[in-house]
C-alpha cells in the first residue's frame, strides 16, 4: 500500500460490469426485447472504448449467465446473433486500439459459427497489450468454482499437483478458475437497478467495491463509468485491516 490514491491514480485496475436492464429499456419504449439487447451491445462498445481510453487494465463484462438459458429460445438465439454481428463488426477497431479479448465461461454449447467468431477475435487480438476485455458468456460463479474444484481434484488424483496439499493456498486454487492470470476486480458495477450479484464472479469479488446504478444498461455511457469510478475513488479499501 502506498498511501491515499490521488484522483488520477484512482482508476481501478480491473472493473467488472453486470450489463443489466436491456429488457426494461426496450419495454419502456414499447420496442421488442431484441432492440434492448441491440442497444445494450452499443453501450458495451462505448464503454469498452472509454475504459481503454482512460487506462483501465481489465474490463470483465457479464454478457450471458448460466441461468440465462431459462429465457425463450428466440431471445437466446437473438443475443447470440447480435454477439456474432458485433464481434465481427468491431474486431478491427478493438484491434486497432490494442484491446485483447478473451472469453470466460463454458463455450461447448455454442454453435460452430459463434465459436469460430470468438476464436478469430481471441486469436487476432492475443498479442495486444492494451485493455484486456474479458467477456463472460455462459458464465456462472458457481460453475466456475465447481469446474475449478473438479479440475483440481483431477490434477491431485493424477499426482500432478505442483505442491503438497498442506501448502496449497487460495492463490493456487484461483489458477484453476476461468480468471486465471487476471487480478481480482477492484470495482464491480451493476447498472439496471437490481442490487444482487446474479452469480457473477463469486470467488473473485471477495473484496471488490460494489457500485449500483439505476441507469439501464443501454443508457449507460462514459459519464456513468466515470461516476462509478469517482465513487470507487472515494472509498477506503481495508481488506480486513485497519489502514
Ligand atoms: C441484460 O438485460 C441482458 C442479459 C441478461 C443477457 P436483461 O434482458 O436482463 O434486461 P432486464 O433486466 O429484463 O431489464
Ligand atoms: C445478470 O442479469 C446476467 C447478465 C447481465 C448477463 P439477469 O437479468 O440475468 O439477472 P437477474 O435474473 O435479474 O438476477
Ligand atoms: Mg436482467
Amino acid at each position: 500500500m502506498t498511501g491515499q490514491p490521488t484522483a488520477l491514480q484512482a482508476i481501478p485496475g480491473h472493473i467488472a460490469l453486470i450489463m443489466d436492464g436491456n429488457g426494461r429499456w426496450a419495454e419502456n419504449r414499447s420496442l421488442p426485447k431484441f432492440k434492448g439487447h441491440e442497444a445494450g451491445m452499443d453501450a458495451m462498445i462505448r464503454v469498452v472504448r472509454h475504459a481503454s481510453d482512460i487506462g483501465v487494465k481489465h474490463l470483465t463484462v457479464y454478457a450471458f449467465s448460466t441461468e440465462n438459458w431459462k429465457r425463450s429460445v428466440g431471445e437466446v438465439a437473438g443475443i447470440f446473433d447480435l454477439l456474432l454481428i458485433y464481434v465481427n463488426r468491431e474486431l478491427e477497431e478493438l484491434h486497432r486500439n490494442g484491446v485483447r479479448v478473451d472469453i470466460l465461461g463454458d463455450r461447448t454449447p455454442f454453435s460452430k459459427k459463434v465459436n469460430a467468431a470468438l476464436d478469430k477475435t481471441i486469436q487476432k487480438t492475443k498479442d495486444n497489450d492494451g485493455l484486456r476485455f474479458h467477456i463472460a458468456l455462459n458464465y456462472g460463479g458457481r460453475a466456475d468454482i465447481l469446474m475449478a474444484a473438479k479440475d483440481f481434484a483431477m490434477t491431485f488424483a493424477e499426482g500432478h499437483l505442483e505442491k503438497s496439499l498442506k501448502d496449497f493456498d487460495e492463490r493456487d486454487f484461483a489458477r484453476y478458475l476461468y480468471t486465471d492470470g487476471t487480478p481480482d476486480p477492484d470495482l464491480l458495477i451493476r447498472p439496471g437497478g437490481e442490487k444482487r450479484l446474479s452469480n457473477f464472479l463469486l470467488w473473485q469479488i471477495a473484496y471488490a467495491e460494489l457500485v449500483f446504478s439505476d441507469v439501464l444498461w443501454p443508457d449507460f455511457g462514459p459519464e456513468d463509468l466515470d461516476l462509478a469510478i469517482g465513487e470507487y475513488g472515494a472509498r477506503k479499501r481495508r481488506f480486513g485491516g485497519r489502514i
